[in-house]
């Protein structure tokens, strides 16, 4: 039974942690968070109000790090040079040299390490990567890709609305797409980028240029309480394959009815439905069998995360 210990027991532990709890090979021993309160609920487990306490006194095998953005690193390494095996939150960290320091102390202490970038996770965007690498449709002409949503007003000393420690929207929300896209189609060059940026709220719009095609993302926090909205589209040449409004679909130009992923009504057959899946709990599930198994993390690597990194910087 592998031990775990989570930091950070905020918005997003909430699906981290049901997570871990429904492994039957790890066990989540241990939290901490400097508010009490955030623990209340959690009475069968070690709690601890700091985090060095923490590291001394338990014995984890993997530590899950949900901590706001400008921590990542130096509890990722902390954590790993006590010879714990480390996932976090993305993003590894704002600044580009942080990704070989964390992936050298990796490596020094011979533990894993993974950025949970949950996207290369998630049934929609895994079927759009293999139409793209199968080339089912033809190639690829153009793409486009939208997260969109109200400024957050839930964290914690509001960190998240402090550009220093949170990055914005760019390091934040647009971060998804992009990393997601440098998983699946390689390092792009940006075409063209507009940025809207008030005390309220923020938005971008960029175009990345592919080679053989180009991507327009936006990505925005507006200053009303706009409903979370994660979409995409992408051309290729006999089909668009597009997750909008909840449902995936596949327009192709063999038949008038687009193919529906999404999954339907009991009764209804026919489609090729999506597996009903949690894609917090499929990367958890990932890393944890990759430090059962002493396997690679092949899922997430160094070089895409500085890619990422160093675009983001250059906006
Ligand atoms: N993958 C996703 O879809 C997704 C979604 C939301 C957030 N995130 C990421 O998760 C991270 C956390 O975001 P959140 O929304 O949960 O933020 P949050 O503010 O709700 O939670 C952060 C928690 O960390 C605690 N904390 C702060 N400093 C601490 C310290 N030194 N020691 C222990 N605990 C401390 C706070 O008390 C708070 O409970 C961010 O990096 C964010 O980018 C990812």
């Amino acid at each position: 039974m592998l031990k775990v210990g989570l930091v950070g027991v905020g918005g997003i532990s909430g699906a981290h942690i049901p997570a871990w709890e429904a492994m039957e090979d790890a066990e989540l021993v241990a939290l901490c968070d400097i508010r009490s309160e955030r623990m209340e609920n959690y009475q069968s487990k070690r709690c601890y109000l700091d985090f060095d306490e923490m590291l001394e006194n338990e014995e984890l095998d993997i530590l899950d790090i949900c901590l706001p953005t400008y921590l990542h690193a130096d509890f990722a390494v902390k954590a790993m040079e006590k010879g714990i095996n480390v996932v976090t939150e993305k993003p590894i960290s704002l600044k580009e040299e942080d990704v070989e320091r964390v992936y050298s102390t990796a490596a020094k202490n011979n533990v894993k390490f993974m950025v949970a970038q949950v996207l290369r996770f998630w049934p929609e965007y895994e079927v759009l990567k293999e139409i793209y690498d199968t080339q089912k449709y033809g190639k690829l002409l153009s793409g486009t890709m939208l997260r969109l949503g109200g400024y957050p007003r839930w964290s914690w000393d509001n960190w998240m609305m402090d550009e220093k420690r949170s990055g914005l929207v760019p390091f934040d929300l647009h971060i998804h797409d992009l990393d997601f896209m440098v998983y699946a189609f390689g390092k792009p060059e940006v075409n063209f980028q507009y940025r809207s940026k008030l005390p309220n709220q923020d938005f971008i719009s960029v175009s990345y240029n592919f080679g053989d095609f180009s991507v327009n993302c936006e990505s925005s926090w507006y200053a009303i309480r706009y409903p979370f909205t994660a979409e995409f589209r992408f051309q290729f040449e006999k089909a668009v394959v597009a997750w909008e409004n909840d449902e995936m679909k596949i327009y192709t130009t063999e038949q008038d009815e687009p193919i529906n992923l999404t999954q339907q009504a009991e009764g209804d057959t026919g489609n090729i439905n999506l597996p009903k899946s949690d894609a917090y709990a499929n990367e958890l599930i990932y890393f944890k069998d990759c430090v059962k198994n002493n396997l690679p993390v092949e899922k997430v690597k160094a070089d895409e995360l500085e890619c990422v990194l160093k675009i983001l910087n250059n906006l």
